[in-house]
C-alpha cells in the first residue's frame, strides 16, 4: 500500500479519524406509513430502493441539532471536549438557514468557543468533500483538531405528495473528529469530482438567488427537492466506480484489500450494481439504507459509525467510502482506520 500524501512533502503529517459518532431523529416513518400519504406499496418501495423505514425530526428539530448530537458521540469517542476544537465544517443541504452557516450553530451549541465554523455544500457527496477539506487542514498543521459533520433534515424539503421522491429520504447526521496521531496513515486519499452540466437532475430551484422565494414560487413548489431519478441512476453508478478506482489506484491497492466499503445509502440497486463493477464481496459491504433511507450528506458518516460500532472495522483496516450526489457530485476516499 502506498501513501499518496508523502509525495505533498508533509513531513509525516496525517491526517486520523480518531473519533465517530452518529444521531438520527426518534421518529420513524415506515412504507406501511407512506401507504397512507401517497399511492405507494411497501412492495414498491422495498423492490426499487430497498428501503422498509426512515427516520423523521421534529419540527423544532433543526439540522444543527442532528448535527450537534453526532459532534458530542465523535467527540466523546475521540477523548476531547469541544474546547479542543479548532474547526467545524458542516455539510449538508439542508442548512437550518440560508446564513448564518450551520457550523456556527453546532459551534454555539456543543460550546466550541474556539472553533472556526463553515459550511459546504456537496449534496450526497458533501461528507467526503469535508473530510478533504479537514485533513488538508491538519496535514498543514494549521489546525490539530476538526470537527467534520455530515446534517441533514430532508424532510423540510422533501414534497409529501409526490411519491417519485418522498419514499427515499430521511433525516440524520454523523460526525467524524479529525486529528494527526503517530503511526496511523489515516486518510490516505479522497477523490473529490463534479459536472455541473448535469446540474438539473437533482436540485431545489427555489429559495436562492436565482429564484427568491415569492408566493408563486412557492405555489410552484419551488422549494421542494426534485429529481430526475433515471438519469440520476444512470450517472450515479459510473461516477462511483470510477471514484472507487481511481482512490485505489492512488493507493496501489485493489478491492481485495479493502475489508469495508461504504458507498452512499440512496438505493440498494445502485449499491448492487457498483459492487458488481467494484467485485466487492457481499462481507465486504455496509448497508443501512433499509433503516434510515438516503440522508443525503449523512449518509456515510453515519454509516462509518455504525460500521465501527458493530465491529466490523478494525484498528489498521483499510475501508472505502464511495458516494455520489446533486450538482452532478461524486468522491471516494481510502481510510485506513
Ligand atoms: O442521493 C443521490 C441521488 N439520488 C439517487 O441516487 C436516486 C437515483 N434513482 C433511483 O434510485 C430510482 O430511479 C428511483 C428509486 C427514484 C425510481 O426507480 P425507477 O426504477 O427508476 O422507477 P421509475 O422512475 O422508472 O418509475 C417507474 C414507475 C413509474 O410509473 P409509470 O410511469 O411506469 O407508470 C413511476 O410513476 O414507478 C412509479 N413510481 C412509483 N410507484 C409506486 C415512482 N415512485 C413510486 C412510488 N410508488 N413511490
Amino acid at each position: 500500500m502506498k501513501n499518496p500524501r508523502a509525495k505533498h512533502n508533509f513531513q509525516g503529517r496525517t491526517c486520523s479519524i480518531t473519533g465517530v459518532g452518529s444521531y438520527v431523529p426518534e421518529k420513524i416513518l415506515t412504507n406501511a406509513e407512506l401507504e397512507k400519504m401517497v399511492e405507494t406499496t411497501d412492495e414498491w418501495i422495498i423492490s426499487r430502493t430497498g428501503i422498509k423505514e426512515r427516520r423523521i425530526a421534529a419540527a423544532n428539530e433543526f439540522t444543527s441539532d442532528l448535527a450537534s448530537k453526532a459532534a458530542a458521540r465523535a467527540m466523546k469517542m475521540a477523548g476531547i471536549t469541544a474546547g479542543q476544537i479548532d474547526l467545524i465544517i458542516v455539510a449538508t443541504l439542508t442548512p437550518d438557514m440560508p446564513f448564518p452557516s450551520t457550523a456556527c450553530f453546532v459551534q454555539r451549541k456543543i460550546g466550541a468557543a474556539r472553533a472556526a465554523a463553515f459550511d459546504i455544500e456537496a449534496a450526497c457527496s458533501g461528507f467526503i468533500y469535508a473530510l478533504e477539506i479537514g485533513q488538508q487542514f491538519i496535514m498543514s498543521r494549521t489546525y490539530e483538531t476538526v470537527l467534520v459533520v455530515g446534517a441533514e433534515k430532508l424532510s423540510s424539503i422533501v414534497n409529501w405528495k409526490d411519491r417519485n421522491t418522498c419514499v427515499l429520504f430521511g433525516d440524520g447526521a454523523g460526525a467524524a473528529i479529525l486529528q494527526h496521531r503517530e503511526n496511523s496513515h489515516g486518510l490516505l486519499t479522497a477523490v473529490m469530482g463534479a459536472d455541473g452540466n448535469k446540474a438539473d437532475l437533482l436540485s431545489m430551484p427555489g429559495g436562492g438567488s436565482a429564484c427568491p422565494a415569492t408566493l408563486t414560487s412557492v405555489a410552484d413548489g419551488l422549494h421542494f427537492l426534485r429529481m430526475d431519478g433515471k438519469e440520476t441512476f444512470k450517472n450515479a453508478v459510473q461516477a462511483m466506480v470510477s471514484a472507487a478506482h481511481e482512490a485505489m489506484r492512488r493507493c496501489e491497492i485493489d478491492i481485495t484489500k479493502i475489508k469495508c466499503v461504504i458507498p452512499h445509502q440512496a438505493n440498494q440497486r445502485i449499491i448492487d450494481a457498483v459492487s458488481d463493477r467494484l467485485k466487492t464481496t457481499p462481507e465486504q459491504l455496509f448497508i443501512n439504507l433499509h433503516k434510515y433511507g438516503n440522508t443525503s450528506a449523512a449518509s456515510v458518516a453515519i454509516a462509518l459509525d455504525e460500521a465501527v460500532a458493530s465491529g466490523k472495522i478494525l484498528r489498521g483496516d483499510l475501508i472505502l467510502l464511495v458516494v455520489f450526489g446533486a450538482g452532478l457530485t461524486w468522491g471516494a476516499a481510502v481510510i485506513e482506520w
